[in-house]
């Protein structure tokens, strides 16, 4: 047998164009003078009651097959823009682009969702010179709700809110569904191929806070990206290439004469960068010698070639020191890696008379743009506009991307504007049908409010920053006395997750567009929007079965048995956050801001407090502390919750452990 979701889709497409061809005949039936004056009027009343019975009854299984065939996870938010959306176009068949606006309520008292249209549809028709009332339009389209399976009333309220409340029964089903197949990604319609260009540090330069960055959020879109289906190329675009390569080559010479066969012991690359800038500064030859050599290392002598892949693995040891840490998979591309490329790039802007002369540069003027970008310097090399010309040229034609993100600094964000408004003006892309994209982030700040540097005001080594993580949040740990419950192997590792997990959701959990001011005291704090707080509470939900003797094939068993009953409030509260994860994850897909998934998790850790707060899960004999009764149902939320929270952990590249 063939994939059943696949086979089911299928089915409801059929089925829908059938329901389709059928309203269109009901149309027709309804309208006598189409039909000719022989018509037996009687006869083709009989017809069209028929066709009208059978129609519902297709579109009661469309319905049954939508709610049972979910492998994948409902986005509420979506179905619920489509069923207004039928609605409406339903009410007002002629009106075009109706605004559809669908929202959580934030108040449970309004009701689930909420549906606003109406006021946006008002105003659109005010401007076409029609007044209607928003509450009219709000009563007309609530008349038109198509038979659905979700919604278990709407009310109007306000101007012309439609309040919507959702069916316990159906959000249930939803969480069963969840529980026994895990936690799915929405279905996918395509698989398009997504190039993430992300960390990109330079050789020979410190990897700063900045890449740090980049680094962590470019993972977590991956992540994002890959646990939706789409076929992602992580791409580490170091600055590996350029000019200063040949005073680092020359010093080199001078430093290590027999590099080439007793491999240098460059301990210190940066150290090593600031002698022989200071050399290129104050010695003439030496500058000369440097220029030699970038023209050597141009024309592939493997003398030089050496040279450079030397000193390169000097940096990329240093790279994966810190990838590893985090736990990051890249592929590096670099700038080198566009060398011939760019030759052929700016050949074919001069083809197309694109290119223009000034001050012996060649320069291209892109539509809109102020700044034109440099394609080749006055003494015939290439810039890194030349190169992210070529990137994007190979990223569009040789791999073939849907979607281009690059995650740099917000500083980069005009350079970023120009090359994409050259490569459309090119025509090597048309933006409404490829996505590109610069994910720009703010600066990171000490907790002075002044940019983060060390106290001495250098830079700080990521290393250094990543040990100091470690060893505060063994201190935490200890503060706790987790010292005294954990073996000495579990300490360790929850050690790292602490660690790492809260300087990554500390970047994270802010909007990347603002500046974020980085302090190992708050984002270890285990109260309040951090990662310590969501990973104690994760073990501490993980361990709500453990400690009731409740093991995995009971719950299993459970989930096939029980239904998830959500007649509590708080059952109810929780039982709807939880179904939102699906809506949670298209909204970050569409702005890439993944704060939203962050504020997501925090939002459902407290309101799983809530719940636990109130409802029993086991009851306990008060004199023995037996355990008296399960209430399974309830462990059941509680298994629903770990498995959404691990995933939204997964998403963020958070290993939380098992015990801490
Ligand atoms: N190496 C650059 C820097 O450190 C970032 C490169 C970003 N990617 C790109 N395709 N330009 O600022």
């Amino acid at each position: 047998m063939g994939d059943p979701v696949a086979e089911y889709s299928s089915r409801l497409q059929q089925q829908e164009q059938e329901i389709h061809s059928l309203t269109a005949e009901i149309e027709s039936l309804k309208n006598p003078q189409s039909l000719g004056l022989s018509s037996d009027l009687d006869g083709l009343r009989e017809e069209n009651a028929k066709l009208k019975y059978r129609l519902n009854i297709l579109k009661r299984s469309l319905q049954e097959e939508r709610s049972q065939c979910s492998k994948t996870m409902m986005n509420i938010n979506q179905r619920l823009q489509e069923i207004f959306g039928e609605a409406i176009r339903e009410a007002w068949p002629d009106l075009e682009n109706p605004p559809l606006a669908v929202t959580p309520n934030q108040q449970a008292k309004f009701g689930d969702y909420q549906c606003n249209s109406a006021m946006a549809m008002a105003q659109m028709m005010k401007s076409k010179g029609l007044k209607v009332n928003p509450r009219e339009i709000a009563e007309k389209i609530q008349q038109n709700i198509p038979d659905n399976e979700l919604i278990e009333k709407t009310e109007i309220a306000g101007p012309g809110f439609i309040n919507v409340h959702l069916k316990r029964s159906f959000v249930s089903k939803l969480l069963t569904n969840m529980l026994l197949n895990g936690v799915q990604p929405p279905p996918l319609e395509i698989k398009k191929k997504v190039v993430v260009d992300f960390s990109s540090p330079n050789i020979a330069k410190e990897m700063h806070v900045g890449h740090l960055r980049s680094t962590i959020i470019g993972d977590s879109m991956c992540r994002l990206f890959e646990f939706l289906g789409y076929d992602v190329l992580r791409l580490n675009h170091v600055g590996d290439w350029g000019t200063q390569f040949g005073m680092l080559i020359a010093h080199l010479q001078d430093k290590f004469p027999n590099y080439l066969t007793v491999s240098p012991p460059i301990g210190d690359l940066q150290a090593f960068y600031k002698e022989s800038k200071k050399r290129f500064d104050e010695e003439e030859d030496f500058k000369k010698r440097a220029y030699q050599c970038v023209v050597k290392l141009q024309s592939k002598d493997p003398a030089f070639i050496k040279g450079w892949n030397l000193i390169c693995d000097v940096s990329r040891n240093e790279f994966q020191k810190v990838y590893n840490c985090l736990d990051i998979q890249i592929i590096e591309r670099g700038e080198s890696f566009y060398q011939e490329k760019m030759i052929a790039v700016v050949k074919e802007f001069e083809a197309k008379g694109l290119v223009e002369m000034d001050e012996g540069r060649k320069i291209v003027f892109a539509p809109g743009q102020q700044i034109p970008l440099t394609v080749v310097k006055s003494d015939g090399g290439y810039t890194y506009d030349t190169s992210d010309l070529a990137a994007l040229r190979q990223r569009l034609f040789d791999e073939k991307a849907d979607i281009i993100i690059y995650v740099t600094d917000s500083g980069q964000g005009t350079h970023f504007q120009v090359v994409f408004a050259a490569a459309q003006m090119i025509g090597w892309y048309d933006p409404k049908v490829t996505r590109v994209e610069h994910a720009g982030f703010g600066v990171v700040l000490g907790e002075d409010k002044k940019k983060f540097k060390t106290r001495s005001g250098d830079t700080v080594r990521l290393m250094d920053l990543l040990d100091e993580g470690l060893k505060r949040s063994m201190d935490k740990l200890k503060e706790k006395d987790r010292d005294k419950v954990l073996s000495t192997e579990e300490l360790t590792k929850a050690q790292h997750s602490v660690a790492f997990g809260c300087i990554k959701y500390a970047d994270l959990s802010h909007n990347r567009i603002n500046d974020y001011v980085f302090s190992f005291d708050k984002m270890l704090d285990d109260r309040g929007n951090t990662a310590a707080y969501l990973l104690y509470a994760f073990t501490r939900i993980r361990s709500i079965a453990r400690l009731a003797n409740i093991d995995e094939v009971a719950l299993r068993k459970a989930a096939e048995t029980t239904d998830v009953l959500l007649q509590h409030d708080k059952e109810w509260k929780l039982g709807k956050c939880l179904i939102r994860f699906p809506e949670i994850l298209q909204k970050i897909l569409d702005d890439l801001l993944l704060h939203t998934l962050c504020d997501y998790l925090y939002e459902l850790a407290t309101t799983f407090t809530e719940f636990y707060d109130s409802c029993y899960c086991i009851e306990k004999d008060r004199q023995t502390g037996e355990v008296v009764k399960v209430n399974m149902w309830r462990m059941l939320l509680c298994d629903a919750t770990a498995a959404i929270m691990a995933k939204g952990f997964d998403i963020l590249g958070i290993n939380p452990v098992s015990r801490m």
